[in-house]
């Protein structure tokens, strides 16, 4: 069964929300996966989605109210197939936990899985206004249709 992580910084905004796109086209297009997601920092540990991104996930119809963030660990890196990271940072700093290069081939921008899209990385919405998290939905939304097709 393919796994899947998602990767941002604080685990609160950019990849829960990812978490519940690709888990609803995924199961959409019946595929056996598993999935989780976490960020790079531990700050959020224990707590729910973001206030606005539950809102505009639930509006959206894919409501992400039972996610609970956790930081990175290592064992991640074996764990899982995919780690698709929302921007450089994280790919950085993911990168610098890997230990071998079969752990860093798993790791891959989310945006590059939509090479049409207008930028390649999700923009981090946490000190902005809703608007930012519109914005996160459709880079994230036009990225994991791409991904779940190549998996299949
Ligand atoms: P995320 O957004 O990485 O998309 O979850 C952030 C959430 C919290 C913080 C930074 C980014 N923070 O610094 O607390």
């Amino acid at each position: 069964m393919t796994k899947i992580l998602t990767v941002c910084l604080g685990n609160i905004c950019r990849s829960p929300m990812a978490e519940g796109i690709i888990t609803h086209i995924a199961r959409r297009e019946n595929l056996e996966f598993e999935i989780d997601s976490c960020g790079t920092g531990g700050w959020h540990a224990g707590e729910k989605p973001d206030p606005r991104a539950r809102q505009y996930m639930k509006a959206s119809g894919i409501p992400i109210d039972h996610l609970r963030a956790r930081q990175i660990r290592e064992s991640d890196l074996d764990y899982f197939d995919h780690i698709l990271v929302m921007d450089n940072s994280n790919y950085q700093n993911v990168l610098n936990l890997c230990k071998n290069d079969a752990q860093r081939q798993k790791v891959k921008l989310m945006l590059s899985y939509w090479p049409e899209s207008p930028i390649q990385e999700v923009p981090d919405p946490y000190y902005g206004g809703e608007e930012g998290f519109a914005q996160v939905f459709y880079l994230l939304e036009n990225a994991a249709l791409n991904f779940v097709k190549s998996l299949k």
